[in-house]
């Protein structure tokens, strides 16, 4: 089991999907897939939890592409992966692959990929670890990886309380907690990323995916707001108290039908320039 649930995991599908769109990466993956050969697409998708990421990108990669996909889906939580569920679409296939991707790497098939992908995951991951997993990437002659929705670091709220800073900080340097691959980048993600596959080769495309969040998606901003009550006080129990009444006046708004919330991510399309 990970920290990560089926049921937020599907809470947070649909602003997934508007950020991505907004993102528009889509057409570059298709652009420079279409320009390899071969039948069948070989998709493998890192930290795949549930499948939220095969479910967006599938059917994207068929109407763009019309060949049949194979995708392997690896992730350290079974249950997870037991629920995936490919969309319809000929010539689907789905495997999937349980591992724990910080004790070991080099089990991710890498090499057989015509797409290496993952959404969610980096801000998780140490500076260590990307740095290993782009060296495996280009050592792989993996010509091309889709990293969607890295934590950026940006957090805003519509009306604002007087404690949304101190929380957000406190949010932030949580996320920077091991999360079993060493310190994790959190905020730091999406540069260290760039750089990691700049370095080794790749031409680095990034993009902003952020969730801008509205009075439509208050079960999700809810969920939102217990995390980081549920961080802020782990990290600053004596404040407990001042981050109880942030959370109380957060969840009013949300209740009243008033709360905006923008949590920043990017989106990273790494492309393998020619020998
Ligand atoms: C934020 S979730 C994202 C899941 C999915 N990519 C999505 O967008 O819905 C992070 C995923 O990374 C997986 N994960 C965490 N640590 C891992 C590890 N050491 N090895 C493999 N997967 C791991 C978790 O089980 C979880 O499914």
């Amino acid at each position: 089991m990970s920290d990560f649930t089926q049921d937020w995991l599907s809470l947070r599908a649909a602003a997934d999907e508007r950020a991505r769109e907004a993102a528009d990466l889509d057409g570059q993956v298709i652009e420079t897939l279409g320009r390899r050969g071969g039948e069948t697409l070989r998709v493998v998708d890192l930290g795949a939890g549930q499948g939220n990421n095969l479910r967006y990108l599938a059917p994207r990669l068929d109407r763009g592409l019309g060949r049949p996909q194979a995708w392997t889906l690896v992730d350290s939580d079974g249950a997870l992966l037991a629920a995936a569920e490919a969309p319809a679409s000929p010539g689907m296939r789905l495997a999937t692959q349980r591992c724990d991707l910080a004790a070991d790497l080099s089990a991710a098939p890498l090499a057989e990929a015509d797409l290496i992908t993952a959404s969610a995951l980096f801000d998780l991951v140490s500076a260590a670890w990307t740095q290993r997993f782009a060296e495996a990437c280009a050592a792989a002659r993996v010509p091309c990886g889709l990293f969607a929705l890295t934590v950026d670091g940006r957090l805003d709220w519509s009306p604002e309380v007087p404690e949304d800073d101190e929380v957000a900080q406190l949010f932030l340097q949580h996320l920077q907690g091991d999360k079993g691959f060493g310190p994790a980048l959190g905020a730091d993600a999406p540069q260290a990323l760039a750089d990691a596959f700049e370095a080794v080769g790749y031409e680095v495309e990034r993009r902003d995916s952020a969730w801008r969040l509205d009075p439509r998606d208050a079960d999700l901003q809810r969920a939102l707001v217990e995390g980081y009550r549920e961080a802020a006080q782990e990290l600053a129990p004596a404040r407990a108290a001042e981050i109880d009444a942030w959370a109380e006046q957060r969840l009013h708004h949300i209740g009243a039908g008033l709360s905006a919330h923008t949590v920043g991510h990017e989106d990273l399309l790494a492309i393998r320039r020619a020998d």
